[in-house]
């Protein structure tokens, strides 16, 4: 197929080989490098042992050390699966969700109206550059020179200058016998609204000229000269070339330079890139003026898997952070991801390295913060107060953005991120203690907190009931989840298991086993089996194969809920009777509490507490005494109360 329209370039550059191959061939773990793109495997088109089958995603290209076949992704599937040219961009076209287009007389014309495009393009950035090095070029050459561009970064980036005239280049152009609707094409020439002569787009301006990822010439970007122009800058108009959401600039440069060292650096401007590059980090990219573009991203993420985008640390500057994460969210791959490095306010890269210097630079830009942990920090102060509905609102907001990635693996591992670091936060010792107050001396020392090291070993077999009900029975498991969602363990390795479960059963509609498998992956074989095989899981199903009908799955709910709620109640109990203490000390004196409510509250809690321990169904205490006020407790937990609420 002849293909006119450039998409082959845009499916090449959207697919990714190692995805590709990977669907047919085991990596090998040992050679292959993912995050740099770099992939080793035994070759599929020779027969061998040890794997000279290399992939370097980047460049999407593959070949073997062994055997020399190499190539693309389109050749690849063509020799792998026998398919002709056309059938192998179909079966790719659909892998990354484009169409297909067909080929009419149409797109034969516009392939050879874009070849005099590219073709203007160069001779115009000719002229831009002559024009900078001729006499009427000298106040742009002095503006340059203030702002520190050596000649030789001049000529690297084939900077010009479009002369201060209405129509110089139009009318040169003309006299070469280009056409006027070739010029107004490529949108060098604008036409006059008011029905003058045409005149020249860019005038009196440094001109940046654009190439793409092949190296032609498509389009340019306009910097004023004069502070008193509209635009400070001034790009080519979408042309059939210039499609300015899908271009970067340094785009083919940088990606050369990618070779020897990284990371990619997302400026957000020409003299950015520009800098950075003169003071030798030729890494970095730019888009043209408009906020990072989905088809940026993917070209972004087939030079590196995490590129950084380096940001003015003002609120422009977390705004920009803010949209390209959500643009960012829905295309996470694994491994993909993004950083962002915030500079001082008012300084962008240029400015920085000017300042600083480049050591300066890598320096923020090693400490650039993960996409998660922006998401994280940026949610998290738009609901500031530590009150349960704006924790709720926290929560939701997370979960929301979260449900965005479509990619499971990936939305999996930020739910689970998440889930660990509200745990952590909840835990840390200072806002338990903002909620609880310090445990007093006498607390500690209750028969109840005694009871507590007894319990642990009970409470840890619960658990691990739980856990592993969930993981037989996930189909009962999911109509409990909002009990288990909130369900506190002692265990901190069953916490992060349960965390698991969660997260598995809110993201994906697995079926059992798939559920099962998933699991496993992320706790291990062992772990898994130990759970699976604990004797008290054999109520569920007597030991034989598990049924998957109505009955199993009410049986194991009924058993969720059951361990569920006695430690529920566990919990409540430990909370009620610190709380409890508290205030009994506090209400010494007994203006605060008196001492008969007191008593009775003291009284709940020791029988849910009991009821924790015991099962639902409260048993009679042995050894029981009525108080004064007719609650009923043992002897020992009456005498706790009174040696606690002794008053003076
Ligand atoms: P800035 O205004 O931050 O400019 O715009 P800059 O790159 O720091 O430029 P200098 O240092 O003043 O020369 C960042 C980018 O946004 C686009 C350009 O691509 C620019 O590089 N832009 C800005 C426009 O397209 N139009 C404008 O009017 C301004
Ligand atoms: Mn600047």
């Amino acid at each position: 197929m002849h293909d006119s329209s450039g998409f082959t370039d845009e499916l090449l550059s959207r697919v990714s080989l190692a995805a590709i191959i990977g669907r047919r061939l085991t990596w090998d773990a040992s050679k292959t490098r993912t995050a740099k793109g770099d992939y080793w495997a035994c070759c599929p088109f020779h027969s061998e042992k040890t794997p000279s089958f290399h992939v370097d995603d980047h460049k999407g290209v593959y070949h073997c050390f062994g055997c020399q076949e190499s190539g693309n992704a389109i050749t690849f599937v063509r020799k792998i699966d026998n398919l002709d040219y056309r059938d192998a961009l179909a079966y790719l076209a659909d892998i990354v969700g484009m169409r297909l287009p067909t080929q009419s007389k149409a797109d034969i014309a516009a392939a050879d109206d874009r070849k005099k495009l590219y073709e203007i393009c160069e001779q115009a950035a000719r002229f831009f550059s002559i024009a900078l090095s001729s006499h009427s070029g000298t106040g742009a050459r002095r503006y340059l020179e203030s702002r520190e561009v050596s000649e030789t970064t001049r000529n690297a980036f084939e900077i010009g200058f479009a002369p201060d005239s209405w129509s110089d280049l139009t009318d040169q152009f003309l006299n070469r016998g280009v056409s006027l609707e070739l010029l107004v094409e490529a949108g060098l020439t604008a036409k006059s609204d008011s029905g003058r002569a045409p005149y020249d787009r860019f005038r009196n301006r440094i001109i940046f000229p654009i190439r793409d990822l092949r190296g032609r010439m498509v389009g340019f970007g306009g910097r004023a000269l004069s502070s008193t122009d509209r635009a400070k800058y001034l790009n080519s108009p979408e042309t059939p070339i210039f499609s300015k959401g899908a271009i970067l600039y340094n785009h083919l440069p940088a990606r050369n330079a990618l070779k020897n060292s990284g990371p990619l650096v997302v400026a957000e401007g020409y003299m950015d890139v520009i800098r950075l590059s003169q003071a030798g980090m030729e890494t970095s990219v730019a888009p043209l003026g408009t906020a990072v573009t989905e088809s940026q991203l993917r070209h972004l993420w087939r030079l590196d898997q995490e590129p950084v985008l380096a940001l003015d640390g003002d609120n422009a500057g977390r705004m920009a952070a803010d949209r390209a994460m959500r643009k960012a969210f829905p295309l996470l791959e694994p491994g993909n991801s993004l950083r962002f490095c915030f500079l001082p306010e008012d300084t962008d890269p240029d400015d920085f390295v000017r300042r600083f210097g480049i050591d300066a630079l890598r320096e923020q830009l090693g400490k650039a913060t993960p996409l998660a942990e922006f998401l994280w920090g940026t949610t998290q102060s738009q609901f500031q107060r530590n009150t349960p509905e704006s924790r709720a609102a926290f929560q939701t907001e997370l979960r929301r953005i979260v449900s965005t990635i479509e990619n499971r693996e990936v939305q999996f591992q930020y739910q689970q991120y998440f889930r660990e670091l509200q745990r952590d936060t909840q835990r840390s010792p200072g806002r338990a203690r903002r909620r609880l107050g310090t445990p007093l001396p006498e607390t500690m020392a209750s028969p109840i907190a005694a009871a507590r090291k007894n319990d642990t070993v009970g409470e840890k077999i619960r658990e691990s009931v739980i856990l592993g009900v969930c993981v037989t029975v996930p189909e009962a498991a999911r109509d409990v989840i909002d009990r288990l969602e909130l369900l506190e363990f002692s265990d901190s390795r069953h916490r992060r298991m349960l965390d698991l479960v969660v997260t598995a059963l809110s993201v994906a509609e697995l079926d059992r086993d798939a559920f099962r498998a998933r699991i496993r992956r992320e706790i291990g074989d062992d772990t898994l089996d130990k759970l699976l095989s604990s004797h008290h899981l054999k109520r569920l199903h007597g030991g034989s194969p598990l049924q998957s009908d109505e009955n199993t799955v009410e049986k194991a709910k009924f058993m969720l809920l059951e361990e569920i709620s006695k430690i529920e109640s566990t919990a409540a109990a430990r909370r009620e009777h610190g709380e409890t203490v508290c205030d009994a000390k506090e209400g010494s004196g007994g203006q605060l509490i008196g001492k008969n409510s007191l008593l009775a509250r003291y009284g709940e809690v020791v029988r849910g507490k009991r009821r924790a321990q015991r099962g639902i169904e409260v048993e009679k205490a042995q050894d029981s005494v009525t108080a004064a006020n007719g609650v009923v407790l043992d002897r020992s937990e009456l005498d706790e109360f009174n040696r606690l609420t002794e008053f003076p």
